[in-house]
Parts: structure tokens; sequence; C-alpha cells
């Protein structure tokens, strides 16, 4: 009798254990539920916002070597190539990021260029950068969006000149 009663306890403890256990996870599911509720409803920047930022880089770019500024000039092929990597990551979404690696080339050449501090190589490779972002606008229907060297510098309350 007294062992019957044991095993009726034992059995009623397991299962509250249980029970208490199906509602935690329960309760977890439902945190993991409006958490990628959330998530899904998070703001990322889409892939023409990223292009706007990388233009303005592009831009500054070009009058940090003109003015042999190299600390800006690496400061700013650092941001193209980080809004790169950004466009990898954020942007799986978006058939066109399967082309960002052909921009791996030019952005070699100008980081050599730059720790080198040499005007030539910097330029070759301004001109191949540029002509491959219009390569993968022509790959990606978007050949409408032609991209140049600029000719003036895309702000005027920042001085390009190096100190
Ligand atoms: C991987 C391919 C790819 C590369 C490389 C690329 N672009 Fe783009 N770019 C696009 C696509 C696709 C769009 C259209 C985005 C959209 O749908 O909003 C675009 C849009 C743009 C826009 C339009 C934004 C606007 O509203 O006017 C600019 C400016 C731009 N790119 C600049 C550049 C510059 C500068 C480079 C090179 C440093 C570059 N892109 C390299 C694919 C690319």
């Amino acid at each position: 009798m007294k062992y019957s009663l044991f095993i009726l306890l034992f059995i009623l403890m397991v299962s509250f254990s249980c029970q208490q256990g199906n509602s935690t996870s329960r309760s977890m599911q439902s945190k993991i539920d409006s958490l990628e509720g959330e998530l899904a409803h998070a703001y990322k920047p889409g892939l023409g916002e990223f292009m706007s930022g990388i233009q303005v880089h592009h831009a500054k770019l070009w009058f940090a070597g003109k003015n042999n500024n190299w600390s800006l000039a690496d400061f700013e092929i650092k941001e193209i190539k980080e809004a790169l990597d950004d466009i990898h990551q954020y942007c799986t979404d978006r058939p066109e990021t399967k082309f960002i690696e052909m921009m791996d080339a030019p952005i070699d050449t100008l980081t050599n260029a730059i720790s080198h501090q040499n005007i030539t190589q910097f330029n070759n490779g301004y001109t191949l950068l540029t002509s491959s972002c219009n390569t993968c606008h022509k790959e990606t229907n978007h050949a409408f969006n032609v991209i140049t060297i600029p000719s003036t510098p895309p702000f005027d309350n920042q001085d390009f000149k190096a100190r």
C-alpha cells in the first residue's frame, strides 16, 4: 500500500514537471515567434540606398586622390568596400548581388595605389572602378544609370586638400 502510494506520487510529480516543461517551451516558442515577427518588419536598407551611399564615396574618392589626400582616399575606398560587404549580407533577396565580386579587382588596384601613394595607378584603378560600376548596371538592366568620373566635388562644405 505504502509502495503504491509512493509510485502514484512519483507519477504525479513526473507528469507535473512535464506539464511545466510544456508550458515553458510553449512560452519560449511564442517569444521566438514574436521576435521573428519583429525581425521580419525591422528596417533594412535596400540595394538602391547602398548604391546612393557608394555614389557619394565614389565621388569623394576621386577628389581625395587628385589632392594627394591619401588618408581620405584610404577612408573612402574602405567605405565603398564596407557598403559592398553590406550588400552581400543584407541584399540576399536581390539576384544582382552575385555580380558584386567584379568590384574586387578595381578595389584591390585602388587599395594598392593608395598605400603606395601612386597617382598613375590611382587614375587607372579609378577608371577601372567606374567602368565596373557601369558593367554591373548593364548586366542588371540598369544601363540607363551611367556613372562617370566627377568633374566637380560633390560637396562644398568639405575640403579635400591634405593637411
Ligand atoms: C552588383 C552590381 C552593381 C555594382 C557593382 C554597382 N551597382 Fe550601382 N546599382 C546596381 C543596381 C541593381 C541598382 C538599382 C538598385 C535599385 O533597384 O534600387 C544600382 C543603382 C545605382 C544607383 C542609383 C541610385 C539612384 O537612386 O540614383 C547609383 C547612383 C549607383 N548604382 C552607383 C554605383 C556606383 C558609383 C558603383 C561603383 C562604385 C556601382 N553603382 C556599382 C548594381 C550595381
